[in-house]
């Protein structure tokens, strides 16, 4: 079934979609062509998902562009996709501010080689005052690397006076995650079929729907997204309880 604009604007929109961009790699390879031609593709992908992000006004959007873990791969591969991510922001950076669109890093990007950390950094920099779509980028991102870093944090005011421990619950955490004053991810589309969290979000994805598209990232088009919206709108959220 193709969809239409109209027929997802006839329900609730999803406020927040995360995305595990995956299979990349597999794309390549079956087109006989280097894994980071599959990478350069999945940023043009990406860049749909943005624009579908703004006809449809959804206000949040996690991309998955490179884990803790992703420093195990080929040093050619990683120097790569950091030339993608600055190749990307040196074109799109114009497109995204007009948009309204804040680019916000999650995660450890302070070991980025310069050029992506500069770039990323200045990228945020330049759009952190817009409010149309904040678009998290996760960078270096691992999510127990995120919860760790959040419980120092939260140690050092405990320590400092800010805050007690009986004062601390679930949503005082929240403001030590990147993703502070950010609602959860209604949505996590994760491609290429691949069933696993793969470390992201852990902490935020508690409630979340998710959805597995057998599509590899290059491919992945707006009618996907569309189609991961819809399945979405069709579901009862029961969070634990019993629903209607
Ligand atoms: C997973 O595919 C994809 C990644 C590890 C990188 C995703 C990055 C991009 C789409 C581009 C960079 C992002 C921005 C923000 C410009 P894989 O390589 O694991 O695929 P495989 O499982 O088929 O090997």
């Amino acid at each position: 079934m193709k969809l239409t604009i109209e027929e997802l604007r006839k329900n609730p929109l999803p406020e927040h979609i995360a995305i595990i961009m995956d299979g990349n790699g597999r794309w390549a390879k079956r087109q006989g062509l280097p894994r980071l031609a599959g990478h350069r593709i999945g940023v043009q992908a990406l860049k749909n998902v943005v624009m579908a992000f703004d006809e449809l006004n959804i206000k949040y959007l996690t991309v998955y562009a490179f884990s803790t873990e992703n420093w195990k791969r080929p040093a050619d591969e990683i120097d790569g996709l950091m030339e993608l991510i600055v190749e990307f922001l040196d074109k799109e950076i114009d497109y995204l501010d007009a948009h309204g669109v804040c680019v916000h890093p999650i995660g450890d990007v302070s070991v980025l080689t310069g050029k992506a950390r500069d770039k990323i950094l200045a990228a945020y920099e330049r759009t952190k005052e817009n409010n149309n779509i904040i678009f998290n980028v996760a960078l270096n991102y691992g999510g127990r690397q995120e919860i760790i870093r959040g419980i120092k944090q939260l140690c050092q005011d405990v320590q400092d006076n800010k805050c007690t421990i009986d004062e601390i619950d679930e949503k005082l955490f929240n403001q030590y995650l990147y993703t502070a004053n950010q609602p959860d991810p209604d949505l996590l589309i994760r491609s290429s079929g691949e069933l696993r969290i793969s470390n992201f979000l852990l902490w935020q994805i508690a409630y979340t729907e998710m959805w597995v598209s057998d599509v590899m990232w290059p491919d992945f088009s707006k009618q996907d997204l569309w189609r991961a919206i819809y399945d979405y709108q069709n579901r009862e959220r029961r969070y634990g309880g019993l629903g209607k």
